[in-house]
């Protein structure tokens, strides 16, 4: 079985390099373990995290905000059951149309487990073992993703102790989730549970929420999610696990060492980060280098030590987000076809999907003053702005970074509702290499949330009209 490329891996990485390769003429095959297509994201992650994120977003909602708005629908009730089912045909449909985009751009796949036999080859084994098929090409993209972190010594049940992967299916809310993480998976599914009913506590090694998030940013939205009653213990660890009782007990230290204190919860929910997934791939003997991070180590073009061998998404370096996979995925496939694939590293966009959403692209104030350069910044804040006023959703703000120098925009930080959304604009303004300038003088329609974002670019200059 000869292919021009084979894809290991059907995730956002693996499924959109196999689609846009097929469309650029290359005879393409996917393998992939599970019996779904879509990866993490589609199956465990992305998908089902943002259905029972927008389930429970409502539920809070038809309690706290509908009387103000005078819709009385009573107290709402939690159909727990009901709202995994949402879940669960959320993710169906998508990994279905997953699917049918593969069929359709005529990709081939294998259900099985890939294993590299050197450069150029690849053999799958079903899942019983029983089956082996042997598949050629002068081209491997390796998109195998990533897993979750383990904490030494405490064992993911998946029942009590879970990962993100037991938070999108627990069967009842926990009185109490203790969550080990204050990343995106820890504040993302916290919160799910909190406005189900659970008491969320989170443990974060670091004196600080989110590492690598601008840091005002990470210091206001803390204090929001506090005033939704989740609480923090920053500067700790979880050291150790006790579940022989009926409720767990947690064993917490302080990061620097000291005194531990024990801490009682049904569920505790390990957040603490996810590494590259590259079991059984045979990698090593294929003689592809690793970096001290078990990553895949890539050039520009994705290719690794290996000649033929390339890899993308969570199994390589940079952030581990689905669209900074689909870009790589589709970068890489227009290499191979000769064209000049390519990915802007400074302009990926990040979203937390919380209430509200927190979202940014390119620099964050802490990295443009370690890095030494000169910047102005427009801020705007939700309160300010019409439409979240009459929507009743005004916390957060838009922070806009622009070189001082030239006014270029170097980075756009954005608490509020549909930040998700809003980022967008921002990303689009910054691939142009766009100014605070262009972005004050293009014509926002109004009432928008958008507009807090022209106002954020006019306090660059300093002539923000509705403030
Ligand atoms: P994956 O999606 O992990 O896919 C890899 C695939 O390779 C898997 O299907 C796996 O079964 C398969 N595979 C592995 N080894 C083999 C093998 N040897 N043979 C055959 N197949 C193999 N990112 C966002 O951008 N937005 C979000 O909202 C978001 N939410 C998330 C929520 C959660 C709870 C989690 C866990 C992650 C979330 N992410 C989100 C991250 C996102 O899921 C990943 O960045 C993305 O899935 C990476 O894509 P990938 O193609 O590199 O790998
Ligand atoms: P993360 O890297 O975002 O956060 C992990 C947190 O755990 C960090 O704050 C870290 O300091 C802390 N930590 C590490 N070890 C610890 C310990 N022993 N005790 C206490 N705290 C500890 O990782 P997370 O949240 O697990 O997410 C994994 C990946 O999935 C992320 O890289 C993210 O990009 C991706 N993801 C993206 C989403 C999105 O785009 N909305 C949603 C969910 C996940």
């Amino acid at each position: 079985m000869s292919y021009d490329l084979i894809v290991i891996g059907s995730g956002p990485g693996g499924y959109v390099c196999a689609i846009r390769a097929a469309q650029l003429g290359l005879k393409t095959a996917v393998v992939e373990k599970e019996k779904t297509f879509g990866g993490t994201c589609l199956n465990i992650g992305c998908i089902p995290s943002k259905a029972l994120l927008h389930a429970s977003e409502l539920f809070e909602e038809a309690a706290h905000a509908f009387p103000k708005m005078g819709i009385k629908v009573g107290k709402p009730e939690l159909d727990l059951a009901m709202m995994l089912k949402f879940k669960d045909e959320g993710v169906a449909g998508n990994v279905n149309g997953v699917a049918f985009l593969l069929k359709k751009n005529k990709v081939d796949t294998f259900q099985g487990t890939g294993k590299i036999l050197g450069a150029g080859k690849v053999e799958v084994t079903t899942a019983d073992g029983k089956t082996k098929t042997l598949l050629e090409s002068s081209n491997i993209v390796v998109a195998t993703g990533s897993d979750v972190t383990r904490l030494k010594g405490i064992d993911i049940d998946e029942k009590r102790i879970i990962s993100s992967t037991g938070a999108l299916s627990l069967e009842k809310v926990p009185q109490k989730m203790l969550v080990v993480g204050a990343g995106v998976i820890g504040l993302e599914l916290g919160s799910v549970w909190r406005r189900l009913g659970a008491e969320v506590q989170v443990v974060e090694f670091l004196d600080r929420i989110l590492p690598g998030m601008d840091s005002e940013v990470a210091r206001q939205f803390q204090r929001i999610l506090e005033k939704q009653g989740m609480t923090f213990k920053l500067g700790s660890k979880v050291t150790a696990v006790d579940k022989s009782g009926k409720r767990l007990k947690a064993q917490v230290e302080p990061a620097a060492g000291g005194a531990a204190e024990t801490i009682e919860a049904d569920v505790v929910l390990v957040a603490i980060g996810r590494v590259p997934y590259t079991e059984g791939l045979g990698l090593k003997e294929a003689g592809v280098a690793l970096d001290n991070r078990n990553r895949i180590n890539v050039d520009h073009h994705f290719a690794s030590t290996v000649p033929g061998i390339y890899a993308i998404g969570d199994v390589i370096a940079g952030p581990m987000l689905a669209h900074k996979a689909e870009d790589e995925g589709v970068a890489v496939a227009e290499i191979l076809a000769g064209q000049a694939g390519h990915v802007n590293y400074d302009v990926i966009p990040s979203v937390i999907y919380t209430y509200p959403e927190v979202a940014s692209v390119g620099k964050s104030e802490d990295d443009l003053k370690a890095a030494g350069i000169a910047y102005n910044t427009g801020k705007f804040p939700f309160t300010a702005n019409g439409r979240a006023k009459v929507n009743m959703q005004t916390e957060g703000f838009v922070k806009i970074l622009a070189d001082a120098r030239t006014d270029r925009v170097l980075g756009v930080h954005i608490v509020g509702p549909d930040a998700g959304n809003m980022i967008a604009e921002a990303a689009v303004a910054m691939e142009f290499g766009g100014s605070a300038e262009d972005i004050a003088r293009t014509c926002h329609a109004h009432p928008t949330l958008t507009e807090a974002i022209k106002e954020a670019a006019l306090a660059v200059g300093k002539r923000a009209i509705h403030i």
